[in-house]
């Protein structure tokens, strides 16, 4: 890609100059903000945008017909075909607006596990495979509507190492399979299972695939079209989009199977005083008055992102995470997650006999924001016999410097707690 489209480089002062809030000390220096697996920060070009549809074209939408409902409505109806593009969701697909990965994939697991007029897909003695790599969203709803219906929840567990092997599937997939549900990066480790093959092994034996990609769409080009995907949940808070937005896209047929989670005004096709029909997707699966402004500021997210560059954006990640995971590495009483240097993003750690709260907070009063716990994925550090971890994550704006900062900083906390 060139300059001309591309003028922001990851990790360059002209991009970091688009996210004000970078520009601010803590505790008396710069701040370095690696918690961006948690939250990511807004752009300029995103806050203008939700800015201009606030002060200009607030209205609501599909049910008035004066103008600033309708440039209200046709600017929601944009930002999806936007972020439909974004995701590579051809015809055949659908995309659903809900307020993050967490409501996206309660949607799947209630659509799925509740009767409306037809029965539950769920049915007694189903069985349902979730990934051991997963954020609690994508494994305890699963959990939940297992024990609803009746049906058998099995896990595919990793390797020691945090892997997951397409024979270790073949060996959980049986008739009964209904849904495998994965993720296309672990947010507690930032491992990338190879779940396009995973997803094509669990279709081909007849299962729903879910994929959770709240971990990717940042910096990876996940092109829906090609998985053999039913249903996609990322957020947007993760992709420098608005906080409380987010997106379930998926198969047409699929989303149409799916039970709404909400009954109510705009997703209804009739009502008498007893019974109602229910109007065609997508709205028949967002009901109520939708966040237009959050939709509207995602997918000016989706363009700054796309603007910058994807491929470039995860080459910078990848670089930022080698270092960072070989520098910690190299500290004393020191272990990474998943050291494999081919993976981007994310890097946990643990430090022996220091308890990471520790670091974080002995990392704050040096003006360094990551994040400390189990990081919603508790099962999966436990199966990797550690507690809680350490957990930094990068951005696009994050700097090879900052990375340095990072590694002093640990080196200090260290020093004052072994
Ligand atoms: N899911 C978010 C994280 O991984 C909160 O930190």
């Amino acid at each position: 890609m060139g300059e001309r489209l591309a003028p922001h480089r990851p990790g360059r002062d002209d991009l970091r100059a688009l996210f004000p809030v970078l520009a601010q000390e803590v505790n008396g220096l710069p701040l370095v903000y690696l918690d961006n697996a948690a939250t990511t920060q807004t752009p300029l070009p995103v806050l203008d945008a939700v800015r201009q549809f606030e002060q200009h074209d607030r209205a609501n939408i599909h049910r008035g017909v004066h103008t600033l409902s309708q440039r209200a409505t046709e600017a929601y109806d944009e930002a999806r075909r936007t972020l439909a593009r974004f995701i590579g969701a051809g015809a055949a697909h659908e995309l659903v607006f809900t307020s993050g990965t967490t409501e996206a994939l309660n949607l799947v697991v209630h659509g799925l596990s509740t009767a409306g007029a037809a029965p539950a897909v769920l049915q007694p003695g189903d069985e349902i495979i979730v990934s051991g790599l997963e954020h609690h969203a994508n494994l305890v709803p699963w959990q939940q509507a297992a024990r609803r219906c009746g049906a058998v929840l099995r896990i595919l567990r990793p390797d020691a190492q945090g892997r997951l092997r397409a024979q270790d599937l073949a060996a959980l997939l049986t008739p009964r399979t209904r849904v495998f549900a994965v993720t296309a990066c672990a947010n507690a480790t930032g491992e990338r299972p190879p779940f396009e093959a995973l997803l094509a092994q669990a279709a081909d034996a007849g299962a729903l695939t879910v994929l959770d990609a709240a971990q990717a769409v940042a910096h990876s080009v996940i092109d829906l079209s090609s998985l053999a995907c039913d249903f996609m949940a990322f957020s947007g808070h993760k992709m420098h989009g608005p906080m409380g937005t987010g997106v379930l896209a998926g198969r047409r047929v699929a989303l149409e199977r799916l039970e709404p989670l909400r009954y109510g005004g705009d997703m209804v096709a009739w009502v008498t005083e007893t019974e109602a029909s229910f109007a065609d997707l997508p709205m028949r699966l967002e009901g109520g008055t939708p966040n237009v402004a959050g939709a509207v500021g995602l997918a000016a997210a989706a363009s700054f992102v796309d603007r910058t560059g994807r491929e470039r954006i995860d080459a910078h990640l990848s670089d930022l995470r080698r270092h960072a995971a070989e520098g910690l590495a190299a500290l004393p009483g020191v272990t990474v997650l998943s050291p494999d240097t081919g993976l981007t993003a994310i890097v946990s750690f643990v430090v022996d006999g220091v308890h990471p709260h520790d670091i974080g907070t002995l990392l704050d009063e040096q003006g360094i924001a990551l994040r400390t716990g189990f990081h919603c994925a508790q099962p999966l550090l436990e199966h990797l016999g550690r507690g809680p971890t350490a957990r930094a994550s990068f951005a696009m704006y994050n700097t090879y410097a900052e990375v340095e900062r990072l590694l002093a900083g640990v080196a200090h906390a260290l020093k004052v707690l072994q």
